[in-house]
Formats: C-alpha cells, structure tokens, sequence
C-alpha cells in the first residue's frame, strides 16, 4: 500500500498484511489486517503516529517518503507501545535520532524494554498537552486500558480527527484504508466483532469511557491503528454503537445459562444434558442451551460465557487433564 491522503496535512502511511491468519498466537484473522501509521504535517514540523511491525519497516519507509523525506520528521507519537505498533521504533530512531518520542507516562516506562533503548528523546503527554506543528496542534487524551495502561488518544481538532490506536479497530484487509469504499461489508463486520471480542471484551468498562471521551472531541474521523478509517458519513456510528452494545451490562429477563462441553464418546454431553434437566426443573424460563466446543467458534462462546448469568463446563480428560478446546474457552475468562 502506497501513501494515501486522508485529509489535507494527513496522509495514511502504514503498511497491509493480507496474508496474516494468526495474530498475537491466539486471534483468527481471517481477513489479515493492517499496521496502521499517518503523518501529520504543520506547517513548520511534522509529526507520525505510531510506527509498524518491525518486518514492514523498508515498506514503511518507502512509504513516508513518498510524503515528506525522513529528516523532515520531528515528533513520533506511540499511543500504545505494544510491538506491532512500536516495533519499528528503533530502527526508526536509528534514520531520525534527534526526533522526539511522545508517549504516555506508563507509555514512557515500556518503551526502555521494548527498544533497549535508554537514550531515546521523550517527552511524556498527559491530557490535554499539544505538540505544537504550527496552524495543526496534536493534543492528547489519556485512555488508559485500551487496551494497555499506556493507551491514549491524540487529537487533531482543527480536521476533528483522532487516532485511537487499537480502539476501534479491525483485523481487516483491503487495498484502500476507508470505510467508505469497503467490498465485503459482512467480512469487515465479523472481523470488526472478533477484534472487540479478543482485544476489549475484558475492559468493557474502560470502552464506555473511552467512547465517552471520543463523544466529548465530537470527531468526524477516527483513524485506528487496524483496519479502515471511520467517518461519519460511513462507519463510525455503526462502530460506536457496536462497542457501546457489547460493553453495557446485559440484563436478562430469564437467566442464562449456557452448558458448554467437549465430548469423546458422548459421556460428558449426557452429562451436560443432565444438568441442564436438572437447572430448568429449579429454573424453567432459564436459557440454558448445550454447546459442543467442537462445533462452535472460540470467540464467540467466549463472549457468550462473559455475558452469561452463570455457565457450567465439562470436558473429558486426557492424561488426567482437561482437552484444550475447555482450557482455551476457561483463557476467555472475563
Ligand atoms: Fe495493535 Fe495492542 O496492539
């Protein structure tokens, strides 16, 4: 993917990974996804938001140069430092050495790790402190938990434009980076629930703030570090109300109760159908439905586990132990 202009003074300059089935050893991503990086030009300095994962760093480059040349960059913004969005840094900082690395606090303490690298220039943002570009002043907003304790916000109200790193986000891949122009709408829309699911089903409440804060910049562009741009005329309402959905208290007019189960030679599903009896005979409204693991996706009982009043699991044992498919369900864990 070449350098693609998202407004005026902001181009899109990160990389595609179509090819990627497997993220962070435990996320199916059917789609791929993307390594999302923009450059902010003032009109005396210029800033870029995030970097990449470390193998896309020539394509990166290339592609910063396509808008402005490397020695021209002042600021490196890192919203949240986790390796595919920090993972080029060093090799970055190696082009650009008197740029200044702009993070938050937890942001700042991470990044000596991260990089073994002490003798970065850091400067740490706390909400409300701007960048000064001229005529284009970045601030930024603290948006702890989402979905690390470094995580925050940086704000371009002059374009009402914020990049929200991994918050509202996607893996998902297509040539163009806008949601507007998006082929499969229902892929996007899968990948789109699958990433909430895996990366902010645990900090649901952290999402109803952070959603909050977006609702108080009044942006009509969220450029997240995964998958397409959001506009208000295409996606950003869907995505909001999405999240906001997901991440409110279910209220359930009967219990639900789902029994989730693998299954050798059928003994341990006669097991769950028992006890399923067992509970409508005390609880005859309750939702109480049977579930081979086998047969069902991973994220999705896992979401319904965290949603559920109570839930009941069993597994045969192999070696004394329970199979993977319960062990992996149990990671889901809220
Ligand atoms: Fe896309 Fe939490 O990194």
């Amino acid at each position: 993917m070449a350098a693609i202009e998202v407004c005026k003074g902001i181009h899109s300059v990160g990389v595609l990974n179509p090819n990627m089935r497997v993220f962070d050893v435990v996320m199916k991503t059917e789609y791929g996804t993307s390594y999302n990086s923009y450059l902010v030009e003032g009109d005396h300095k210029k800033a870029l938001i995030e970097t990449v994962h470390h193998r896309y760093f020539n394509q990166y480059i290339q592609n910063i140069e396509q808008v402005c040349p490397l020695n021209e960059i002042d600021y490196v913004v890192l919203n949240h430092n986790e390796p595919d969005h920090s993972g080029s840094l060093a090799m970055l900082m190696e082009k650009i050495p008197n740029a200044t690395v702009v993070l938050s606090q937890a942001g700042s303490v991470y990044i000596k790790n991260i990089t073994n690298r002490t003798d970065l220039k850091v400067q740490v943002a706390k909400s409300g402190d701007v960048i000064d570009l001229g005529g284009k002043p970045p601030s930024f907003v603290s948006a702890p938990f989402l979905h690390w304790p470094d995580s925050m916000f940086t704000y371009v109200k002059e374009d009402k434009l914020v990049f929200t790193c991994d918050f509202l986000g996607s893996h998902y891949c297509e040539p163009t980076m806008h949601d507007q122009e998006i082929t499969y709408l229902e892929k996007y829309k899968f990948a789109f629930k699958g990433y909430y699911d895996a990366i902010f089903g645990p900090f649901k409440p952290y999402v109803i703030a952070g959603l909050e804060k977006l609702d108080a910049l009044d942006a009509d562009i969220v450029c997240p570090s995964h998958g397409p741009i959001l506009t208000g005329g295409g996606l950003l309402d869907y995505t909001k109300e999405m999240y906001k959905a997901w991440s409110t208290p279910a209220e359930h007019s009967e219990k639900v109760i789902p029994l989730f189960f693998c299954t050798a030679y059928g003994n341990t599903e006669q097991v769950a159908a028992a006890i399923r009896d067992g509970i409508l005979e005390v609880l005859p409204g309750a939702k109480c439905e049977l579930y081979d693991l086998i047969d069902h996706d991973l994220g999705e009982m896992g979401a319904l586990l965290n949603s559920s009043d109570a839930f009941c699991i069993g597994t045969p044992t192999i070696n004394r132990d329970a199979v993977p498919p319960v062990m992996m369900l149990l990671a889901h864990v809220d």
